[in-house]
């Protein structure tokens, strides 16, 4: 059992849990997750380690509340316990003096974002960090970002703080404006990390994302979370979260992220509306 020591909100529908876990905090780097477990008949959830802290022995976990267990972790508080909490999994991320590093954040993606673009500045590269959000109350991790980073640029979509559009635009603006980077990070939601991926391809600059595929076990037993990088089928949970964006096939990512969710346009071959083809499987 893992005790919920603080929860506290970071944002609209985002919380913010301090978790007791001492063997996660003395084993955990910047790009691993946990796979965790609320009740005997719940799913498994992969979350990741947004920061981590050995010495007390507690791990940081910021999770929205999407689906049917994000919501009812929503409702657990401090002193509450989840089951189990399986980690750190997946392979850290490859950090090493490099340059100048943008991280490009979308959504709950800050919350991958941060303890990368931290050690990053540890290592001595420069930072540049990018969040992309729905709206000001969407944000969060400012402060905590703008500590580590040389600039900070925001993007909101209905413009209430920052550049109004997406973050994308302000990795063009930093493109088009000259300033070389040697290495983009992209976290956030499927169609932002494709479009970062398009535009550093076309600039040539190295970029990584962190996947988020469907997972169930989280131990590279079940094939969930396949996908395909380059001319190979690798499971993000023990071959990633992390890949080279320039090789990851984003259209089969995204049809199998909506794999499960209920058609409201019901299936192209039956005409039912049915769970579990999204209205993907004849597309
Ligand atoms: C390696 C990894 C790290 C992650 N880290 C975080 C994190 O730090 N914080 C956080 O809030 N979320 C994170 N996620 C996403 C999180 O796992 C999902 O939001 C969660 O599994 C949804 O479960 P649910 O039962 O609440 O939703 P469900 O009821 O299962 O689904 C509700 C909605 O959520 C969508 N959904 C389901 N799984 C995912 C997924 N993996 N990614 C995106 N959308 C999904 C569904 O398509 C559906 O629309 C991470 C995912 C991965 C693979
Ligand atoms: S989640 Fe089962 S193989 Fe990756």
């Amino acid at each position: 059992m893992f005790k919920i020591l603080e929860k506290k909100a970071a944002a609209h529908n985002v919380w913010k849990y301090v978790i007791a876990a001492p063997d996660v905090a003395n084993k955990a780097q910047p790009g691993q997750f946990v796979v965790l477990r609320l009740h005997e008949r719940g799913e498994r959830i992969p979350i990741s380690i947004s920061d981590w802290d050995g010495d007390t022995g507690t791990i940081t976990l910021i999770v929205q509340a999407v689906g049917h267990t994000t919501r009812q972790l929503a409702e657990m508080n401090a002193g509450d316990h989840i089951l189990d909490l399986l980690g750190p999994l997946g392979k850290p991320a490859i950090i090493e003096p490099v340059g100048t590093v943008a991280c490009v954040a979308g959504g709950v993606g800050t919350a991958i974002i941060y303890p990368e673009a931290r050690r990053h500045q540890e290592v001595g590269n420069r930072v540049l960090t990018l969040v992309g959000a729905r709206s000001l109350d969407h944000l969060f991790y400012l402060e905590e970002l703008s500590a580590i980073s040389e600039r900070v640029m925001v993007a909101t979509d209905d413009g209430s703080y920052g550049h109004k559009g997406f973050v994308t635009d302000l990795l063009r603006q930093l493109v088009n404006d000259g300033i070389h980077l040697d290495l983009v990070i992209a976290v956030g939601p499927i169609p932002m990390m494709q479009a970062v991926s398009e535009l550093t391809k076309r600039h040539g600059i190295k970029t990584i994302v962190s996947l988020n595929p469907i997972m169930v076990d989280g131990t590279g037993m079940c094939g969930a979370c396949r996908v395909r990088v380059g001319d190979e089928i690798r499971f993000c949970c023990i071959d990633g979260p992390e890949f080279d964006a320039h090789q990851v096939d984003f259209s089969s990512l995204l049809r199998r992220s909506h794999l499960y969710e209920r058609s409201t346009d019901g299936c192209k071959s039956t005409g039912k509306v049915e769970e579990g083809c999204g209205g993907q499987c004849h597309k």
